[in-house]
């Protein structure tokens, strides 16, 4: 089982992936009830860390929170530029997120792949910017609907993976983030076993292109259709060690009783 103080000694990471919600001010009002919240039920956030990725425009409010507070919830970036700076109109370097203490960054999300054409060979670039400017990449992996038919579950995303391991520096923290296309917003997760069998592969694939240590230790993460409902089943999974909940993630009561995995454990 993927808790602290198991036998794999990865902490479990619970990360909210707001996407494209929530204004600056917006932002501070739900990270100040969000740690109130788990505050208020004792979460020990030394057992289960918990991080959110809001806009780009909400992460100086949010570090302004989190410092003056110190609040125990990490944040990040939902994206990077594989560039540190130039001509490259809209885009955010990691050198800026670096600067916000952003300690993650999300890396290949679906919807970047999907709307923005990102290629495996440019999310290598990211990481490796990401890396580069000391920032904890994210990569996320998983099939569509269309490849799970043609290829079975773990093809697309070892093959996704196998590339963007490629711009991964040596000794730097990576966390893995299997989201399956077809579980993303849909309602429909994947079962824990599906999820169990990919984030194996995926662990696999760490073992292959970087080494044993890291791939023992390497987070990988669970992300579609995440709820307090289900997480404690893909918890209990020994190669799942967290989630990327998206929807979820913007309900403060929800996503604390997601971070709360442990009391579900049971039932
Ligand atoms: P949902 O939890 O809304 O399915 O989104 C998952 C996701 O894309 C997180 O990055």
């Amino acid at each position: 089982m993927a808790v602290a103080g198991g036998t794999t000694g990865r902490i479990p990471l619970i990360a909210g992936n707001w996407k494209m919600n929530l204004d600056h001010l917006q932002s501070i009002a739900f990270v100040q009830k969000l740690a109130w919240t788990l505050k208020d039920a004792r979460h020990d956030f030394a057992k289960v860390e918990v991080a959110v990725f809001p806009p780009f425009t909400d992460l100086r409010s949010v570090q302004t929170l989190v410092n003056a507070d110190d609040l125990p919830i990490a944040f990040g970036g939902q994206d990077l530029s594989e560039f540190d700076s130039g001509a490259y109109t809209g885009e955010i370097s990691g050198q800026f997120l670096k600067a916000l203490d952003t300690k993650y960054v999300i890396i290949g999300h679906s919807e970047r792949r999907q709307y923005h054409g990102e290629s495996d060979e440019q999310i290598a670039a990211k990481l490796a910017a990401a890396h580069r400017n000391g920032i904890v990449p994210i990569v996320c992996v998983g099939e569509t609907a269309a490849d799970l038919e043609t290829h079975g579950p773990s093809a697309v995303p070892v093959s996704q993976l196998r590339v963007a391991l490629g711009g991964a520096a040596k000794g730097q923290e990576v966390v893995v983030a299997y989201e399956p296309v077809w579980a993303i917003g849909s309602g429909q997760p994947a079962t824990s076993e599906q999820a169990q069998q990919v984030c194996a592969a995926l662990r696999a694939v760490v073992a292959e292109v970087l080494d044993d240590e890291a791939a023992a230790a390497t987070r990988i993460l669970y992300g579609g259709s995440v709820k307090a409902a289900n997480i404690a089943g893909f918890m209990r999974e020994p190669d799942v060690d967290g989630a990327l909940v998206g929807g979820a993630s913007l309900l403060v009561d929800e996503f604390s009783s997601i971070v709360r995995y442990q009391q579900h454990l049971g039932t």
